[in-house]
């Protein structure tokens, strides 16, 4: 009896072990799921393979899990059209790297992207997108790279940069004014890297 009990718990875990490690939770594939049916050019992508009947950690092209949670979201180059807007920010509590890079992502950055509080990697380069960069980012604690270059943000670098104390790698684009509040003087004591094209 017991040793019947104690073989089913374990296959019980075993399973339970096997499901988070190959899928990523349900909420994170609808929540992509939606986003991607907000792009235009739904057909002319890369994304065919996000299907809400395929396996989001494997299948899923540009998508990366770790203990079965999205970890990584690279869909740099993939001919995307479409906005930030309905960005699943507050369902990816896990992500690390972002990258949209070299797409046709217009609009503004959402404040939620604040939201994403294990980003270590952000980039946006070579998008369409334009308005302010939110202070929000500067509740990323995490973040070390940070490329927006190649975009129509303008209006000055928020303050709240400043926060962002990993910080080493910072690609901004020639449209922002570079005023830097006094108090950055010696924040970034790690920042190894500025770029500004
Ligand atoms: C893409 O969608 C358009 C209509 O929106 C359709 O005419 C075209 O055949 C589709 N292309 C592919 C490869 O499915
Ligand atoms: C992101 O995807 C591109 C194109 O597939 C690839 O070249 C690049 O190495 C990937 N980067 C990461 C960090 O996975
Ligand atoms: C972007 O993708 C296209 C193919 O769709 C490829 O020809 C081009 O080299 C890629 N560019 C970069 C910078 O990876
Ligand atoms: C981005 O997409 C819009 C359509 O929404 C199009 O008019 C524009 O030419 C595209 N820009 C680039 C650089 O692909
Ligand atoms: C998401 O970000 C918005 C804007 O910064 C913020 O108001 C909201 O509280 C955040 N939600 C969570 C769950 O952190
Ligand atoms: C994003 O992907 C491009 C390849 O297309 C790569 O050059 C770049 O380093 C990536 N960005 C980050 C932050 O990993
Ligand atoms: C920033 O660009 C927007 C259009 O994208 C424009 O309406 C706004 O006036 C610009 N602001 C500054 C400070 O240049």
């Amino acid at each position: 009896m017991v040793s019947s009990k104690t073989f089913s718990s374990l296959q019980f875990f075993t399973l339970f072990y096997l499901f988070t490690v190959a899928f990523a939770s349900t909420e994170e594939a609808i929540a992509l799921l939606k986003c991607k049916a907000t792009f235009k050019n739904q057909n002319n992508s890369l994304l065919a393979s996000w299907t809400p009947n395929s396996n989001t950690c494997e299948d899923w092209y540009g998508v990366v899990c770790f203990n079965g949670r999205v970890n990584r979201l690279n869909i740099t180059n993939s001919s995307v059209i479409g906005n930030l807007y309905a960005f699943p920010f507050s369902s990816l509590p896990f992500l690390e790297n972002l990258n949209l890079s070299m797409n046709n992502f217009s609009g503004t950055i959402p404040p939620e992207i604040s939201n994403l509080t294990n980003l270590i990697y952000l980039d946006l380069n070579i998008n369409q997108i334009s308005g302010t960069i939110p202070p929000q980012i500067g509740s990323l604690a995490k973040l070390q790279i940070l490329r927006i270059f190649g975009n129509h943000l303008n209006g000055s670098i928020p303050e709240e940069i400043g926060y962002l104390r990993s910080l080493t790698t910072l690609s901004l684009g020639r449209k922002l004014s570079y005023w830097f509040h006094s108090s950055f003087i010696g924040v970034f004591e790690q920042l190894v890297f500025f770029v500004s094209l």
